[in-house]
């Protein structure tokens, strides 16, 4: 069955860029002149999703008229006869159908996730968090896509090798690669944010899912987990007892752009790969390393 439809929860309060983040949602927030969102809304459509159902809270309505149309700077910019801008911000507004949810109360990833299930109805559908982009030749979530075609439609779990000092940031998972492949495994145990000696491995998800709708039937009855929110990783456990889940390693290079110091490696790097400000970039690291005697 053809997977349609994203779920991106986007309703965080992005406390770790305020002040910025007082008026503008984090998942605005540019690197370069693309914000953080578009980067990931363009993984999905590349994948081949057709709604974003956005899982939003107050203050996050710029998120959805950026996917919109803007009638008043359409105008404006064709009437300077700014063609090539006004181009860029039409194709914007046509990039994908667009739907948002507001969840009321942060009660953690599994909660936001849930408050998809009416729009989703009972299809397989993916979840990609807003603020981490992954990069590379082929989009995160269609490799996770082919995945779960190849393993019978099954969920799967995008995972990446991570420090092992630093497993608490993340869903760590358990599971044993299926016959004949280095990538993918069948997970059977999935951890929420364990400490380095607690892990199971150093296998950890960036936040890209696949999920079959029983996910949902698992995510109304889990507890509150760890930082007693309701955790999507609890849920995924319970919904590998019964269902098959697998992990695959992808392949591409991922940015968490939640935080400043991944945001500014996001940047730096987005700059070096874009053939229009390549050239730039490399003339100001360069004069950086010099003034400020970089070893
Ligand atoms: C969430 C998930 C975690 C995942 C992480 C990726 O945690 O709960 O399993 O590894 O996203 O960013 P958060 O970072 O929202 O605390």
């Amino acid at each position: 069955m053809k997977i349609r439809r994203a779920v991106i929860p986007v309703a965080g309060k992005g406390t770790r860029f305020l002040p910025a983040t007082k008026q503008v949602p984090k998942e605005m927030i540019p690197i370069i002149n693309l914000p953080m969102i578009h980067y990931v809304v363009e993984e999905a459509i590349l994948s081949g999703i057709e709604q974003v159902i956005f899982i939003t809270s107050s203050g996050k309505n710029a998120i959805e008229d950026y996917f919109d149309r803007n009638f008043e700077l359409e105008e404006f910019l064709m009437k300077s006869g700014k063609i090539k801008e006004l181009e860029m911000i039409q194709e914007i507004g046509k990039m994908v159908e667009v739907t948002s949810i507001r969840q009321k109360e942060q009660l953690g990833l599994g909660h936001a996730v849930l408050c998809a299930k009416d729009i989703v109805g009972n299809e397989p559908f993916v979840v990609i968090l807003g603020d981490e982009i992954v990069r590379g030749p082929n989009p995160v979530t269609k490799q996770l896509m082919k995945v779960s075609e190849q393993n019978n439609n099954a969920n799967v779990i995008g995972v990446m090798e991570v420090d092992p000092m630093e497993t608490y940031k993340y869903g760590v998972v358990k599971g044993s690669f299926i016959e004949g492949s280095t990538k993918t495994m069948r997970m059977t145990t999935m951890v929420e944010k364990p400490k380095p000696a607690d892990a199971p491995s150093n296998l950890a998800t960036p936040g890209r899912y696949i999920f079959r709708p029983e996910i949902f039937d698992a995510l109304k009855v889990i507890p509150k987990g760890v930082g007693g929110e309701y955790q999507l990783t609890d849920a995924i456990n319970l919904l590998a007892k019964e269902s098959e889940v697998y992990a695959h390693i992808f392949e591409g290079q991922r940015f968490d752009t939640g935080n400043i110091e991944g945001y500014l490696n996001a940047t730096v790097e987005f700059a070096l790969m874009n053939k229009d400000s390549e050239a730039m970039m490399k003339k100001i690291i360069k004069e950086k390393i010099e003034k400020y005697n970089i070893k």
